[in-house]
């Protein structure tokens, strides 16, 4: 177990996120691009869950992307996510990586290339969080039960914090990190602090969609309560957000731009 394994526990639930990202698309997406992918959790949950599906997961970093060498249906792609030129029906950006682009010009160049790569009726989309607290330095803390297949032990519990370290909201950079400790009956046996550290330039929704505009994705479209979209038999339900009161004082949504 590394610290990838508990991201992908404590942070990621592709299980929801592939179902979701159909029925955003709204049609029958076949191909995902997975730009910023780490491990391609999500290419290889779509590749199970999908027919005849495909993903091409895209990382700058060598050891993560390598980390699950053989997954049916998915490509790994070594390469600054800036520069990759494979087709997709849905292109996905997640866990705030839309934030690694620091300027507005490198924003728009992205999505500008990104546009480029989506087949007839496709769609770009990435998640970014706001509101209250998006400025606000602090933290969040989460157990997650390690299953027995994971770490071959069982009973351990992954302690999960979210930290926002510094925010500062005349430039809109923010430094985010994230900690696991892995307590078994009480006791703390292993401690990964900073286990990733992020600085990124948290991106509002309207500056997402003025920049999706600008890069030829006219319809941009907001989604927001995910957990709730997704049923127990994994299919998903979604509709765009079109009044502000339906967001939580502080919210994740997804934003979607097509052209
Ligand atoms: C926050 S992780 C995202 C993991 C996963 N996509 C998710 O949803 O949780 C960000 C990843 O982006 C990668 N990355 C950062 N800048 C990149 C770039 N310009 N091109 C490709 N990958 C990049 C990092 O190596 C890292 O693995």
């Amino acid at each position: 177990m590394d610290k990838h394994d508990l991201y992908e526990l404590c942070v990621q639930s592709v299980d929801h996120l592939a179902p979701l990202l159909r029925a955003i698309h709204g049609g029958s997406p076949r191909m995902l691009g997975e730009d910023f992918a780490g491990t391609a959790a999500l290419s290889r949950r779509w590749c199970e869950a999908i027919d005849g599906g495909s993903a091409v997961a895209v990382d700058l970093d060598t050891d993560t992307l390598a980390k699950h060498p053989d997954a049916p249906g998915v490509t790994r792609l070594e390469a600054d996510v800036r520069f990759a030129n494979t087709p997709a029906d849905v292109l996905f950006v997640g866990n705030f990586s839309i934030g690694y682009l620091h300027t507005r010009g490198e924003l728009i160049e992205y999505l500008r290339h990104a546009r480029s790569r989506l087949t007839p009726g496709g769609v770009f989309v990435c998640d970014t969080y706001g509101g209250d607290s998006a400025f606000i330095p602090g933290a969040v803390h989460r157990p997650h039960p390690i299953p027995k297949a994971l770490d071959g032990v069982g009973g351990r519990i992954c302690r999960y914090t979210w930290e926002q370290r510094d925010a500062d909201p005349l430039t809109g950079m923010v430094t985010n990190a994230i900690h696991f400790r892995v307590d078994h009956c009480g006791d703390i046996v292993e401690e990964m602090l900073d286990a990733f550290v992020y600085e990124w330039r948290l991106w509002s929704v309207p500056e997402l969609r003025d920049a999706m505009g600008e890069a030829g994705l006219a319809q941009t479209d907001v989604y927001a309560g995910l957990a709730d979209a997704v049923d127990d038999e994994g299919n998903a339900y979604v509709t765009p957000v079109e009044d502000p009161d339906e967001l939580d004082e502080s919210f994740i949504v997804l934003v979607a731009g097509r052209a």
